[in-house]
């Protein structure tokens, strides 16, 4: 008999999601659910490794690559794999594989909770009720902006950014777009409008963004780009933390350039509780979370776990990245 493949698994997720992967492979695993598996751990694994399971904060860099001489799959519990280097692994023959469409609605739904979060000040008026601060009722009390009828800008226009798309159309929002190619089908079928980068930032009241990270898109959002926004806007970021200039963010809100934040993902991962951005009464903070609801975690890890099993079976995975 030969020897099953090696499979290694860089978190703790739900055993019954593994069922495609044990039928065919020896499984390994990290046994800590919120810990990250040390990198040291994580390069002596992947040079025994067939195939890795991986997590958006595991570096797969050459240095990891160079050394897992029997890899054939990395399979990433994200849609995101700029943790992946793509061309790296396309060279060595390693299949990336990522989750996307299953995610799409669940993240969407984050997405326009944090935008209305922020909005209606909802994580700040909550907070002032259990802090015994209500007194009295007031006419401008937790005052904040309205979402309907006002102008939303994503930047990114995607699954997620079409879903993001849809969900606005049920607030009667004018909805515009920027991304690197058009989107017909969000045109027709959202009356989604696109326009340049520097239109949308002019014309938005909620600016949001789902692109994905890439050389395009590291810093994207600069202290100019915020100075182009509307005094009234609200920033809202989705995809990752590093398409934003933070420190330029930060002054944007201290000095009421814009007039707030909801970021569901920041440049340092797990942002530390003493981050200035985390001061600010006009930020929504919330921890890389888009994508988490039980129902749909669940099926992004059996999603990794097919693909996996394809690959190592010789068969085509549902969802490959291409370099
Ligand atoms: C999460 O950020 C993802 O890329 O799925
Ligand atoms: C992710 O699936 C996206 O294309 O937005």
């Amino acid at each position: 008999m030969t020897k099953k493949p090696y499979v290694f698994i860089t978190r703790k997720v739900p055993d019954e999601t593994l069922a495609p992967l044990k039928e065919i492979a020896e499984i390994h695993s990290w046994t800590e659910e919120e810990i990250p598996v040390p990198r040291e751990t994580l390069l002596e694994e992947a040079k025994k490794a067939d195939g890795l399971f991986t997590m958006l904060s595991d570096k797969i860099d050459t240095k990891l690559l160079d050394h897992a001489p029997n890899l054939k799959v990395v399979a990433n519990l994200a849609v995101g794999y700029d943790n992946i280097d793509i061309a790296a692994a396309t060279e060595k023959g390693v299949v990336v594989c990522n989750t996307p469409d299953v995610l799409t609605d669940t993240t969407a739904d984050l997405t326009f909770a944090l935008l209305m979060a922020t909005a209606r000040r909802i994580v700040e008026a909550a907070d002032y009720v259990k802090e015994g601060k209500w007194q009295n009722w007031a006419p401008l009390l937790m005052a904040g902006s309205d979402i309907h009828h006002k102008t939303i800008g994503i930047v990114g226009m995607g699954r997620i950014g079409s879903a993001v798309a849809k969900r606005a159309t049920g607030f009667d929002m004018n909805i515009l777009y920027y991304n690197r190619s058009r989107n017909e089908t969000a045109e027709k079928q959202l009356g989604a409008k696109y326009v340049s980068f520097h239109t949308l930032l002019e014309q938005s009241d909620y600016i949001v963004c789902l692109a994905p990270l890439t050389k395009e898109t590291e810093n994207l959002f600069t202290s100019e780009v915020f100075h182009k926004m509307k005094r009234s806007a609200i920033f809202i970021n989705a995809s990752r933390g590093a398409v934003v200039d933070e420190t330029a963010l930060q002054r944007a809100l201290e000095e009421g350039v814009i007039s707030g934040a909801g970021l569901d993902v920041f440049k340092e991962e797990p942002i530390s509780s003493e981050h200035p951005l985390l001061r600010l009464k006009n930020v929504v903070a919330l921890p890389h979370i888009g994508s988490s609801s039980m129902e749909t975690r669940k099926e992004m890890c059996e999603l990794v776990s097919r693909n996996i099993a394809n690959v190592l079976c010789g068969k085509k995975p549902e969802t490959v990245v291409e370099a």
